[in-house]
């Protein structure tokens, strides 16, 4: 807990739970989906493997991974203040072992930044990159360039894992009717009669709560309005088979789907050498 200039205290890991379970409500799959991204790491990777947690959020992934692979190193990007300022007061810098950086997804000198933040690590490249529920976010043009940009990132042999919804092609009608179902069932879900706190919700409440708290935080969440407003809705549905052939028109030589629940997925793509 951290005390401000009101004397009040946010709860800073309370709200880093409730992150967690609101988007366990959402994707009810979130821990397996990332115990097998972690796995993998573990696998293909060297113990000091250094890993980027790309639209990291509060860094779920990345807190996950440094407490299962104790030589690891974390770099956490993103562009929401609120979800960085969460992530920066609940996880600190893990002994020196997470890095949180700023950065947008739509300006390509993202990449100069986390090539900067390698450098000052003493790396040329990074081991692994994962992401989870987050680059349905980008347009479907830009999300093809983020590809190529995450292969320059990546040493050879290294991997990139990305979790998320990815769509059934409309020639399958049957399988997307299924994954809707499948989506409208979790949606209902509840535990002794009481539903899950929605993203919405989640992000509503914390306003409240940390406005309440601490009046200073306005302008972070003036900036996360302000991502939101300009979002382009319009895309975010891409097919499964657009990103795989993306991730190896960017030079990945082995893709494909390593874990799957309806049209919830892992790809996994292996850098090629
Ligand atoms: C649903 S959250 C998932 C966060 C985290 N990966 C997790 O699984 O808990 C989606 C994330 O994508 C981030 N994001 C969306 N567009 C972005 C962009 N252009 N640049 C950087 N981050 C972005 C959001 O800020 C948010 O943190």
């Amino acid at each position: 807990m951290g005390i401000n200039t009101l004397g009040t205290q946010i709860d800073w890991q309370h709200w880093m739970e409730r992150w967690d379970d609101q988007q366990s409500y959402h994707i009810p799959m979130r821990e397996e989906r990332f115990q097998i991204m972690l796995n993998c790491v573990a696998k293909v990777c060297p113990a000091d493997c250094i890993v980027l947690d790309l639209a990291c959020g509060p860094g779920s992934i990345s807190q996950r991974l440094l407490s299962k692979l104790p030589q690891s190193q974390a770099i956490a990007a993103d562009y929401d203040p609120v979800l960085l300022k969460l992530g920066k007061e609940t996880q600190g810098d893990a002994k020196g072992r997470l890095h949180w950086l700023k950065i947008d997804l739509n300006q390509a000198d993202w990449v100069v930044q986390i090539q900067q933040t390698l450098a000052k690590l003493g790396r040329s490249h990074l081991d692994a990159v994962l992401s989870s529920t987050a680059l349905h976010w980008l347009t479907t043009p830009r999300l093809i360039e983020v590809y190529r940009e995450i292969a320059q990132l990546i040493r050879p042999g290294g991997v990139f894992l990305n979790a998320d919804h990815m769509s059934f092609p409309p020639a399958l009608p049957t399988f997307r009717q299924l994954a809707q179902q499948s989506r409208e069932q979790q949606s209902q879900q509840s535990v002794n009669g009481v539903k899950g706190e929605t993203f919405s919700q989640w992000w509503s409440n914390i306003e409240a709560q940390w406005l309440t708290d601490d009046p200073s935080l306005q302008s972070l969440f003036d900036e996360h309005h302000n991502n939101y407003a300009v979002r382009d809705r319009s895309y975010g549905k891409a097919l499964a088979s657009l990103h795989i052939a993306a991730l190896a028109d960017a030079g990945f030589t082995e893709v494909d789907t390593l874990w799957q629940r309806f049209d919830n997925r892992v790809l996994l793509a292996v850098r090629g050498l």
